[in-house]
Formats: structure tokens, C-alpha cells, sequence
């Protein structure tokens, strides 16, 4: 079993798939690694060092997707909705491919690739289940991405974060609101606090009061009724506009006294809700800041310009995208220890094993022979499910 690891192409993508340390644990379990040249010098893994673990490096993209009979990528096609498509014609039947694939995006681009029949699983679908943890690429990204946006709100802020009594007077600490304290927004309140900062979050899940005060954080009662807020894996549920229309009427007087606001909330396949409205902007003191890491999605915040940073009413908002790929060192680590990880879970006797009686397999197996097999994907697009799936069989 040859796993490739194509160089990323999306533009400004520095990330990659596998880092050399994973290998050797690839190795004993019987896969070989061919790397395109250069594939990790962005993310700081220069081709000696894959070649170092036994890795081969291939000169050309083309020959990584002919030699490997897996292909690891961190965007795919379906998440890397610039470049990705040119890879298409490199996928094959009997290939599997793995890497973020937007399984919640375009259904156009997920029959592209079913097209090519090659067997897919998208690392979004992975289950949030303790057996799973070791793969949850989200999780990993998400963590990354909390802790950048606190690193670069206190760059943006013309204030410092820790308290400090000095011969010169006593400076207040900075107040850092995060709404939606998910993996991203908990790493955000750890960061924070790390810094010296007062954070406070808020969530709609009751269950992540209890995550923000080990944090040390503080929870933002607000009183609202959110007894059906969490679905059954864990994920927020959406909710109505009149809903959304109170919250923001109670995060309002939160939101004028904070310094920094990080902006975190998500539903999985939904626009993500407008929590920050023009007016709370406004209210916000002068040289405030704001990042939206759902920038990508919408954003949380009415003023919002995806990949940009702008000054509206003097508050700086940053909607940049895609910051996990800024920290391309320990993002690439992450994502690869959760790709080793999915690997060896696929693999027995030196093949890969596709069995849907194994949850991990089913719920992030996305095309199979040619079809979109994923049921909770199918539903999402209102197609009909899957016809009944064979179980075991290899690859
Ligand atoms: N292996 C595991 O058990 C595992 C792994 C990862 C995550 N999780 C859990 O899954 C859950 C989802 O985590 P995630 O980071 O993927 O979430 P996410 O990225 O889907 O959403 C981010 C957060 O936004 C919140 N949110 C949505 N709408 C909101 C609104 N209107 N107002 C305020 N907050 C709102 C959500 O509740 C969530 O906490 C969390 O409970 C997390 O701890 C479990």
C-alpha cells in the first residue's frame, strides 16, 4: 500500500498532510510513503527529513497520484475550490483519497468526485466519539485556529492583555469575549487567559458552561430557553430568528464591554447566525477587535468581509480565512497524527478494510464504487438513502 502525499495547491496553503514523524508508524504497519517534492517545506518538514524516515519523493504531482494507492491530502477537492478540481482527473477507481472534502458543501462537486470512483472519506464526518478522537482532524484544526485568533487579536488590540502594577500606574487586564465555545472558542479562553486576559464566553450548549469555567473563564449567563440546543453528536442545533434576535439583544451590553471579541459559533451545514450586529460594533470602544473565525462561512459578525481585515466605527474586524494553515508547523503535526491514525485504523494485513460496521469507517466514508454512500450527507441533500451497504471487504 502506497500512501501519496500530494504537494497542497490551494493558493497560500502551507499545511501538509503528512509530516515525517508520522512515518515509521505507516511503515511497520506495512504502507510505503511517496512525497512530492516539497510538499513540506512551507510547513517547515524539508524533503531530507521525509527521506530521512524512509519516505520517497517524487518529482512530479502526476506520479504521486499514479504510485499511491492512498492519496492524503489536507484540502481536497470540495474544500479547495480553486485548485482542486485539476486533480480530478489524477483519481481512479481502485484509489481511496483522504483529506477535508466539504462533504456539506457542493453536491455537484461530491458527484465529480464520486465520478471518479474513487473511495473517499471526508476527516469533517469524523464521529465526535471518544474512539474517534485520535482522527478528529476538526478538533485539531479548531484548536490551532482558537489559539491564533487570540495571538492576533492581541496583535491587532493598542492595549496589553495581563494586568500589571508597575511604578507607573496600575493597567487593567483585557477583557476577551468569545461566543460559541466550541473546540476553537475553549482554545481561544485558554489562550486568553494564558495572556493575562479577563475572557468570558458564551454558548448556547448549557453543557459548555461547566468547559469554560475549568478554563478559568467566565460563563455569560444569558436568559434564554436552550433546553434543545444539542444534537445527538454533540454539535449546536440552529435555531429561529427570534431567537437569535434576543440573544443579540442580551449579548449586546457584553459585547460593549469587551476589548476583544472572538466570534466562534457554527452549526454544521447552516450560515452561521449573525450574532454581532453594525449596532454592537458601534457600541464597542474605539481600537476593539474583533476576529470571526466562521469569516469563512458568513461570520458571526454583520460587518464581516471574508479574508479581510477592515476598521468599521473604529473596531477592527479580521475575517480571515483558513488560519490553521498560518501555524503550518504544528497544524500539519496535528493533522497528520489524526491521518496516521485513521490510516492504521483502515488497515489490516497491509490493505485497507472498508467495513460499514464500524462507525469511524461509515460515518466518514463519503463515495464508494462510484456513489455517494454517505447517509448523513445524502439526508442533508435530501436524497434518498443509501441502497443496503455491503459490510467488510477490502480495498
Ligand atoms: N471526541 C469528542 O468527544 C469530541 C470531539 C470534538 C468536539 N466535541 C464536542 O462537540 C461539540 C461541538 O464542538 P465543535 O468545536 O465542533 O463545535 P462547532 O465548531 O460546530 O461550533 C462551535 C460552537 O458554536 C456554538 N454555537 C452555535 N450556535 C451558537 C449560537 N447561536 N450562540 C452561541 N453559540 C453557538 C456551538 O454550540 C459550538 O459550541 C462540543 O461540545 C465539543 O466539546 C467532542
Amino acid at each position: 500500500m502506497i500512501v501519496g502525499v500530494p504537494r497542497e495547491s490551494f493558493p497560500g496553503e502551507r499545511r501538509v498532510a503528512l509530516v515525517p514523524a508520522v512515518i515509521p508508524s505507516l511503515t511497520k504497519a506495512g504502507f510505503e510513503v511517496a512525497v512530492e517534492t516539497g510538499a513540506g517545506a512551507e510547513a517547515g518538514y524539508p524533503d531530507r527529513e521525509y527521506t530521512a524516515k524512509g519516505a520517497r519523493i517524487l518529482p512530479e504531482r502526476a506520479e504521486v497520484f499514479r504510485a499511491a494507492d492512498v492519496v492524503v491530502q489536507v484540502l481536497c477537492y470540495g474544500s479547495n475550490d480553486k485548485t482542486g478540481k485539476d486533480d480530478l482527473p489524477l483519481l481512479r477507481r481502485d484509489q481511496t483519497l483522504i483529506g477535508f472534502l466539504r462533504p456539506l458543501g457542493s453536491l455537484e462537486t461530491i458527484n465529480e468526485i464520486a465520478g471518479r470512483g474513487v473511495t473517499s472519506f471526508s476527516v469533517e464526518l469524523m464521529p465526535r466519539t471518544t474512539r474517534a478522537q485520535s482522527m478528529d482532524a476538526l478538533s485539531s484544526m479548531a484548536t490551532i485556529c482558537g489559539y491564533k485568533a487570540v495571538v492576533t487579536a492581541a496583535d491587532t488590540l493598542p492595549r496589553i492583555f495581563p494586568m500589571l502594577t508597575t511604578a507607573a500606574g496600575t493597567i487593567t487586564p483585557g477583557r476577551v469575549l468569545v461566543i460559541g465555545a466550541g473546540v476553537a472558542g475553549l482554545q481561544a479562553i485558554a489562550t486568553a487567559r494564558r495572556l493575562g486576559a479577563v475572557a468570558s464566553a458564551y454558548d448556547l450548549r448549557p453543557a459548555a458552561k461547566e468547559q469554560v469555567l475549568s478554563l478559568g473563564g467566565r460563563f455569560v449567563e444569558l436568559p434564554l430557553e436552550t433546553r434543545d440546543a444539542e444534537d445527538a453528536s454533540g454539535y449546536a442545533k440552529a435555531q429561529d430568528e427570534s431567537f437569535y434576535q434576543r440573544q443579540r439583544e442580551l449579548l449586546a451590553r457584553v459585547v460593549a464591554e469587551s476589548d476583544v471579541v472572538i466570534t466562534a459559533a457554527v452549526i454544521p451545514g447552516k450560515k452561521p447566525p449573525a450574532l454581532v450586529t453594525r449596532e454592537m460594533v458601534a457600541g464597542m470602544a474605539s481600537g476593539s477587535v474583533i476576529v470571526d473565525l466562521a469569516a469563512e462561512r458568513g461570520g458571526n459578525c454583520e460587518l464581516t468581509r471574508g479574508g479581510e481585515k477592515i476598521v468599521e466605527h473604529g473596531v477592527t474586524i479580521i475575517g480571515w480565512f483558513n488560519l490553521a494553515s498560518t501555524v503550518p508547523y504544528h497544524a500539519s503535526q496535528m493533522y497528520a497524527r489524526n491521518i496516521g491514525a485513521f490510516l492504521l485504523h483502515l488497515a489490516k494485513d497491509g490493505k485497507l478494510h472498508v467495513s460499514r460496521d464500524d462507525d469511524i469507517v461509515r460515518e466518514t466514508l463519503l463515495t464508494h464504487r462510484g456513489e455517494l454512500v454517505n447517509a448523513r450527507v445524502r439526508e442533508f441533500f435530501s436524497l434518498p438513502a443509501p441502497e443496503a451497504q455491503s459490510t467488510g471487504g477490502e480495498r
